[in-house]
């Protein structure tokens, strides 16, 4: 999620020191847009994801906006909305999900928006549990935790992230210690609004317990059975952490990586395959008198200069139409060495970076994300992904690879890189593929088995009939993940071809749909794309002209890539089952 490259030296420089720059400095930063925009007050409106685009490159309509600010308000929308048969669906403050989760179907349905259910509602000292609202942000939770001398374990690294969003999604951390690595492994109990009968007044709360099996469908629930409105979390007593990143070069990784993370409690790697390297964490909990004050700010979750975005956008566009594949490997290499020398973000005390380990409380070590912060100030700063601004855009591919395929995974990518020695350096512009241990869950739409989630972040056209630099080769890395060793797609990453038949790879799938049709038989909460996901629907490949390029198709003839651009569809190199767009004379570093 950060990037910096150049095609000459002057601009190299110039781009460096901006780089180092925001590396080292504070700045503050405009928070990002309300993905609800309404032509009046609350009617007629749009929604996108805080990227400003869905996969396909639409946007989504609703006739109405709801903003209920407690449950007795959300209980008289979801009413109001089930006795008129309105579509609806519950959206979230910021909406990183990438794919259209949030999309009521069709343009009357109404979007019901958790920012204002933002409070903690209690805490428990003595069971160690806290009950909040559901739009409440990963951000305030910790926090809020934290004041209470509590600290939820495991959790996503950025904190903009809402909590039914977290649930919706399946979110995680990095753990295959402890309970689980996945925030809904904490969820002791929920309330969920739901649609009901006339006899119920057309809806009604269901509150569902720990050892309820209902909890099992609801604390993953793609947003199809309700709205959630409270979850009470289980927590731990606030604990310390000693962090160290090691780098390593990636000959081992296959085999050490399924080892790895049984070593450390928070362990997991960035792999940069362009530059054959892995950053080890080695990342333990400490006893809390080690002594140690550090914080975490990641560098690509800070506000950014929109001048410096806009730059490393510009060049990136430049080594791409170039076909400079080279200058990738070299600025790539700039980058991560900058990350490298800056402790990825880690301070001993909030200012400094002084060296390994750094020790510090659970609250200030294990998310970040200070581009939230909210000062207007005109769009001079932004997330590096804010769609007002010219900055990032990228496809995120995720997947969780079963432990005992994590190996053949590995070296699969790693012959890859082997054939196209330059191909993967365009990953590393953003932080490389960063591998995270996740644990099974007993959600029917969780984990099913232990395995290490890759996340997968490169650059996407603005233009959706322009190849990238190596198309083919993420393609096939994508396609032999969810195909070849039946990776589990994130359910709110990834592209549409990622989910092709994926609700297969649940055993449960069953189980859950049956608590659908209980919870909502008339499915207003469902629309096209949950349904094609949840297997009850197709269209979700959608096929045309180019389709290939975008992941909204595999492509099965050469027009689903860019013939006219020398893009072709073809077999993959090492997955002879996959079929990827290649560029036919295989000359990368020729203009594409
Ligand atoms: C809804 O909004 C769109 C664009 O903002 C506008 O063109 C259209 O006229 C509006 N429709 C109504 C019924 O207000
Ligand atoms: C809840 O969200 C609203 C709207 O963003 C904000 O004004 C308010 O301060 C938040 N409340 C808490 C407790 O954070
Ligand atoms: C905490 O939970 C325990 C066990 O459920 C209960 O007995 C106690 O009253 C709760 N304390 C508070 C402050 O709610
Ligand atoms: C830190 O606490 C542990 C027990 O939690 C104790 O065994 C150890 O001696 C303490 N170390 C210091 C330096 O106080």
């Amino acid at each position: 999620m950060f990037t910096l490259c150049s095609q000459n030296v002057a601009a190299r420089n110039l781009v460096l020191s901006l780089c180092l720059f925001f590396l080292f400095c504070f700045v503050c930063c405009t928070p990002p847009g309300d993905p609800i925009k309404c032509s009046s007050k609350t009617t007629n409106c749009t929604i996108t994801n805080t990227y400003g685009t869905f996969p396909d490159r639409t946007i989504c309509h609703a006739a109405a906006a709801a903003y209920p600010t407690n449950e007795d308000e959300l209980v008289e929308v979801i009413a109001s909305a089930t006795k008129n048969k309105i579509k609806m669906k519950a959206t979230t403050r910021y909406s990183h999900s990438i794919p259209k989760l949030v999309c009521p179907n069709g343009e009357d349905g109404l979007l019901i928006s958790t920012k204002y259910l933002n409070r903690t509602l209690s805490i428990n000292e003595s069971t160690m549990t806290i009950t909040v609202e559901s739009g409440m942000t990963l951000r305030q939770l910790i926090n809020d935790a934290a004041k209470a001398g509590l600290a939820l374990p495991y959790a996503p690294y950025f904190w903009g992230v809402t909590v039914g969003g977290m649930l919706g999604t399946g979110a995680h951390g990095s753990s295959l210690w402890g309970i689980g690595s996945s925030v809904s492994d904490y969820v002791v109990g929920l309330r969920i609004v739901t649609p009901a009968g006339p006899e119920d007044g057309y809806a009604k709360v269901q509150k569902i317990d720990v050892g309820q099996a209902d909890l099992d469908a609801a604390k993953v629930s793609l947003g199809v059975l309700g709205v959630i409105s409270q979850v009470t979390l289980k927590l731990q007593p606030l604990f310390k952490r000693s962090v160290t990143y090691v780098t390593k070069d990636d000959s081992d990784l296959a085999e050490q990586a399924a080892s790895f993370g049984k070593q450390h409690e928070f362990a997991d790697i960035t792999w940069y395959p362009g530059h054959r390297k892995a950053i080890y964490k080695i990342d333990d909990r400490v006893s809390l008198n080690v002594s140690g004050n550090g914080e975490n700010d990641f560098p690509g979750f800070r506000s950014t200069p929109s001048l410096t975005l806009a730059l490393i956008r510009t060049i990136e566009e430049n080594e791409e139409s170039a076909g400079d594949a080279d200058g990738k490997c070299i600025y790539s290499e700039l980058i991560t060495s900058a990350l490298a020398l800056s402790g990825y973000g880690l301070t001993k005390n909030g200012i400094l970076f002084t060296g390994y380990p750094v020790v510090g409380y659970q609250n200030k070590l294990q998310s970040s994300g200070t581009c939230l912060d909210s000062l207007e100030d005109a769009l001079i700063t932004a997330c590096p992904w804010d769609p007002r601004v010219k900055g990032q855009f990228f496809f995120q591919t995720a997947f969780t690879i079963g432990m005992s395929k994590v190996k053949n995974f590995i070296q699969d990518v790693q012959k890859l890189a082997e054939l196209e020695p330059k191909s993967l350096c365009g990953v590393e512009l953003y932080d490389g593929i960063l591998m995270r241990y996740v644990k099974a869950s007993t959600a029917y739409l969780g984990k099913q088995e232990d395995g290490i989630d890759f996340d997968i972040t490169y650059y996407r056209s603005k233009d959706p009939m322009t190849p990238r630099l190596y198309e083919d080769i993420l393609e096939e890395i994508e396609q032999i993940a969810v195909f070849k060793y039946g990776g589990l797609p994130h359910w709110g990453k990834n592209r549409n071809l990622a989910f092709d038949g994926v609700i297969k790879k649940y055993k449960h799938a069953r189980k859950f749909l049956k608590v659908k049709e209980e919870y909502d038989p008339e499915g207003l909460f469902s629309s096209d794309w949950t349904d094609q996901v949840l297997g009850l629907k197709n269209g979700l490949e959608i096929v045309k002209d180019g389709c290939a390029l975008e992941g909204l198709c595999i492509c099965s003839q050469d027009s689903h890539c860019a013939p006219t651009k020398g893009y072709f569809c073809r077999p993959g190199k090492v997955y002879k089952d996959a079929r990827v767009c290649t560029h036919l004379k295989s000359l990368q570093n020729k203009p594409v």
